[in-house]
């Protein structure tokens, strides 16, 4: 079992389509392990994304992600990571495949409706950023 940090961004939760998002999770046999709604500050934003501080995109990211509300959430299953990513679709909604939640409901590679951990790594500085294992189950 494999543990991974979901994201529904602002856009997203914006357009009403939280339970659109969380079903196709459930649906491919990820399961809800926790789970909160949230207003990110920016300062707690750029902390998050603190990987991409050198990136031309890190300030206009980081004020989309604390423009609003988010849902942020720790997904189990057996290769959770990947296959979380599988059903994300590409980070450019343009590159994302039929049936994935970027293709039906992104907006642009900045706007685009959820984040996943890409790695081990990632996954457990991501979740640790959120959410202690007391809330987790
Ligand atoms: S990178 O450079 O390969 O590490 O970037 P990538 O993994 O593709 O994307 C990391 C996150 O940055 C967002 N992103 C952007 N935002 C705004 N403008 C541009 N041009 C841009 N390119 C990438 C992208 O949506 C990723 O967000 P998360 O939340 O990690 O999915």
């Amino acid at each position: 079992m494999e543990r991974t940090l979901s994201i529904i961004k602002p856009d997203a939760v914006r357009k009403n389509v939280i339970g659109e998002i969380i079903s196709r999770f459930e649906k491919n046999g990820l399961k809800i392990a926790a789970m909160k709604k949230i207003w990110m500050t920016k300062q707690e934003a750029k902390g998050f994304y603190i990987v991409h501080k050198d990136k031309p995109f890190y300030d206009s990211l980081t004020d989309f992600m604390s423009e609003g509300p988010i849902v942020v959430m720790v997904l189990e299953g057996e290769n959770a990571i990947a296959k979380n990513r599988e059903i994300m679709g590409a980070t450019n909604p343009a590159n994302a495949a039929p049936g994935t939640i970027r293709k039906d409901f992104a907006e642009n590679i900045e706007r685009n409706a959820v984040h996943g951990s890409d790695s081990p790594e990632t996954a457990a500085f991501e979740i640790k950023y959120f959410f202690s294992e007391l809330e987790i189950f």
